[in-house]
């Protein structure tokens, strides 16, 4: 198939990417570069052996995204382009909203123009209601999301939902990611963040790798077996493969469909910190710190539905994904800044 990503620069657009070229589909890229390098996609080619091309567009200008349409044929969209900082969206709302709707806004405007009828929507575990519990499937209760970032998802969710209602023969499918962590094992791509992480495994690869003085773990208090808070790692390889997964399924329906991409395997953060010490030999120096504002205790998938309809489970263990964390950060040190 011939496949329009956006955000396809980014940390798991780039994995897609690789998982499509070599699933045999051809790739064309769409980012306005906010928060990624182009560089990911020569990584790509290189992994690959396979050209991709890349368009320089910020999706909020819609004549910009009709010109794409109008000059390619596409069979089927991947849709990651997104601001997706929690704190950020809780300064600047207006500038999440504005970006993350009118992105969507404008590629369904233009997937409707162009007769483009397929596409798959990167949403997030924070969709769930925090009150549920787990672990969470498909049917779980959605709403009462703590941020800003969190009611785009949910917002770009609905819009999708109508968009396939109203139009009767699109598909759409809206994967919940869960917590995507881990690079592709060649350690030519993976997470690049800009300034100090938010995320767990970032601050702790780049605690190991010195640019961090330790890691604060966020709460030991919690109602859970070691006190710390209780996520849903998975490879980003496995997330990737995911995608695939589903724009095979797509073939044969139309209409909307949910799917969590979750291990379904509930890991504390004071196990991740040891599964990375483990995998690496590096010791990572953590302190207690108080529980961060908006966090749970736990959250994690049931992935059944995935598995029985898409066919799709993770493969990647913890140990992989802390292996290939720290083996993309090690060659990496400056993320895409540095030559590889
Ligand atoms: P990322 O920031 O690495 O990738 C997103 C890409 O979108 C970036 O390359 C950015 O430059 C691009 N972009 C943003 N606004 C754009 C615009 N207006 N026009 C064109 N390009 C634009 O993030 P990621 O981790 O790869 O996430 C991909 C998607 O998955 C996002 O939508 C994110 O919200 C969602 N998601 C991510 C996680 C996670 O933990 N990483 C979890 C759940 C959902
Ligand atoms: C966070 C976002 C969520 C988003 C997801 C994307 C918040 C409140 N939630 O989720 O909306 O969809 O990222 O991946 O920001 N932790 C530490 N020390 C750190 C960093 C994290 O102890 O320096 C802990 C957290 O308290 C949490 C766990 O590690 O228990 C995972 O945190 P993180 O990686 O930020 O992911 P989420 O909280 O699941």
């Amino acid at each position: 198939m011939n496949v329009f990503v956006t955000g396809g620069t980014g940390y798991i657009g780039s994995h897609t990417c690789v998982e499509l070229l070599e699933a045999g589909h051809s790739v064309v890229v769409a980012d306005n570069l906010v928060n990624s390098s182009a560089e990911s996609l020569r990584r790509v080619e290189r992994i690959t052996g396979r050209a991709v091309e890349f368009i320089e567009c910020d999706l909020r200008e819609s004549a910009a995204v009709d010109a794409v349409f109008a000059s390619h044929r596409f069979d089927c969209v991947l849709h990651f382009a997104g601001l997706k900082a929690v704190g950020e969206s809780v300064a600047k709302p207006l500038l999440y909203f504005e970006n993350n709707l009118n992105s969507t806004i404008n590629l369904c405007r233009a997937m409707a123009e162009h007769g483009v009828k397929k596409i798959i929507f990167s949403s997030s575990a924070t969709v769930y209601s925090p009150d549920n519990v787990m672990p969470v499937n498909e049917e779980s209760r959605t709403g009462g999301c703590t941020n800003p970032y969190g009611w785009t998802k949910f917002m770009c969710e609905q819009i999708l939902r109508a968009e396939a209602e109203a139009r009767g023969d699109w598909s759409v499918i809206l994967l919940r990611y869960f917590n995507p962590v881990g690079a592709h094992p060649s350690g030519l791509i993976g997470e690049d963040p800009r300034g100090i992480p938010n995320n767990l495994m970032p601050f702790i690869s780049q605690t190991a790798a010195g640019r961090r003085d330790h890691l604060n773990i966020f709460g030991n208090d919690y109602d859970t077996p070691d006190g710390t808070g209780i996520r849903d790692y998975i490879h980003v390889v496995d997330l990737a493969r995911g995608h695939v997964a589903a724009m095979n399924y797509m073939e044969k329906v139309t209409g909307t469909e949910v799917f969590n991409l979750g291990t379904g395997a509930p890991c504390s953060v004071l196990e991740m910190v040891r599964a990375f010490e483990k995998a690496t030999g590096v010791k990572i120096p953590f302190r207690i710190a108080p529980r961060r504002p908006g966090d749970v205790a736990r959250v994690y998938a049931d992935p059944s539905k995935s598995l029985r309809l898409l066919g799709w489970k993770s493969e990647l263990s913890l140990e992989d994904m802390c292996r290939d964390t720290w083996n993309w950060q090690s060659k990496n040190p400056d993320g895409y800044g540095g030559d590889l």
